[in-house]
């Protein structure tokens, strides 16, 4: 993060400093949308917002080095959403504030500077980073302090509505709620939570294939539906009801053949969830490996969401293997593009991160935004002397 950004281009020190990570998951992935239990990081590339309260009703917003970088005027009488296109970035701001109004809450007109290190349209939850780091602004401005569950699903109510994305609960609550050092295992029904140390000498590395995903584009939703289909076809309320059986296959005649792959993703991804947080606690790292593999494998073939750099980045992992130092790799997030996540021995890390490049760079042709990754807490109001200026 850069310092003095705020006085460099206002003049004066920033009142509020808020900070919100990204997220990376580690398993358990197109399940929270269905009451599924996932085990996500809040990892340390952050989305900074510093702001002021100004006079009037507009808010002015500056997004520094972001990929939108046209400032935005907010009007706070209208809220209106705004429709694709230049502007569309708005509407995580806007909608976020509206769900705050609507639940009583007013806000002065504020200025604000926004930087980011983490990558956006990169699978990395830039959107719920920016939500939640609106949404801790709203409260330092309002003086209210809400649940970081019940501020999870005020923003994703917002992205639900204004960026018409019908995401699920994780990023909000993996960006919120993350804990330093360990993965969360956070179960999607009730949003209750536990925490696994990260064993001792593993590293998480992400590699940002650069293909730009948009979840707002149909297949997410698509995906979302298929399941919901069969949920109703099967008469069942939950895919739990179908993990106790022996055999799955028998369901495939009442729902065909794209149905029931996309439910085979989802029960033996629920039950690679339990797997990996047994390996987790016995640092099996063979196990780990092996969960990773066949989720990537799941997403891939019956899920459909994942495409050929991502697959090209979990085979080159595996062909390290783990002589090389790689533990396990997958694909990360809701697919289509995106990143993907490799465990890997800390030793090895560097030399993973720069064999990953080189295959990429040869294969692909292109650049990979490859980096060693650390759990870090949740989103939250910087106190005063740890901001940039100050630090
Ligand atoms: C996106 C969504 C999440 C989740 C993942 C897939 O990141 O925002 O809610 O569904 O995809 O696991």
């Amino acid at each position: 993060m850069k310092r003095d950004l705020f006085a460099g281009k206002i003049g004066n020190e920033p009142t509020v400093t808020v900070r919100a990570p990204g997220r990376i998951n580690l398993i358990g992935e197109h399940i929270d949308y269905l009451g599924g239990d996932v085990m996500p990081v809040a990892i340390d590339r952050f989305l900074q917002i510093e702001a002021e309260p100004i006079e009037g009703s507009h808010c002015e917003v500056y997004p520094e080095g972001l990929r939108f970088s046209e400032p935005a005027k907010i009007d706070l009488s209208e809220l209106e959403r705004k429709k694709s296109g230049p502007d569309f970035w708005q509407n995580y701001i806007i909608g976020v504030i509206a769900m705050y109004r609507k639940a009583g809450i007013e806000i002065p007109a504020f200025r604000a500077v926004i930087q980011s290190d983490l990558p956006t349209g990169a699978g990395l939850s830039s959107s719920a980073a920016l939500e939640t780091a609106v949404a801790l602004l709203v409260e330092s401005l309002s003086g209210v302090e809400q649940d970081v569950a019940d501020r999870a699903l005020l923003c994703q109510r917002a992205e639900h509505i204004y960026a018409g994305v019908p995401c699920g609960i994780m990023d909000q609550m993996a960006v919120g709620a993350g804990k330093k050092g360990h993965v969360m295992r956070l179960d999607c029904g009730d949003l209750s939570r536990s925490y696994f140390p990260i064993p001792e000498g593993v590293s998480i590395l992400t590699a940002d294939t650069g293909v730009k995903h948009a979840l707002g584009d149909g297949e997410y939703r698509k995906r979302r539906e298929d399941c919901e289909m069969v949920l109703r076809r099967l008469e069942i309320d939950s895919f739990q009801n179908l993990l106790e059986r022996e055999n799955l296959g028998e369901i495939s005649e009442k729902i065909g053949e794209r149905l029931f792959c996309r439910a085979r993703h989802v029960v033996s991804e629920m039950k690679r969830v339990e797997a990996f947080s047994r390996a987790l606690i016995d640092s099996d790292l063979d196990e780990l490996g092996a969960i990773m593999r066949a989720g990537h494998d799941s997403l891939r073939t019956d899920f459909e969401v994942s495409c050929d750099e991502l697959d090209g980045l979990v085979d080159a992992a595996y062909g390290i293997g783990r002589a090389g130092g790689v533990i396990g790799s997958r694909m990360t997030g809701g697919g289509f593009g995106g990143s993907t996540v490799s465990l890997v021995k800390t030793e090895s890390a560097g030399q993973v991160k720069k064999s990953l490049e080189d295959f990429y760079q040869e294969k692909f042709g292109r650049e990979l935004n490859c980096f060693i990754t650390t759990a870090v807490d949740g989103a939250q109001v910087v106190p005063p002397s740890q901001t940039p200026a100050n630090k």
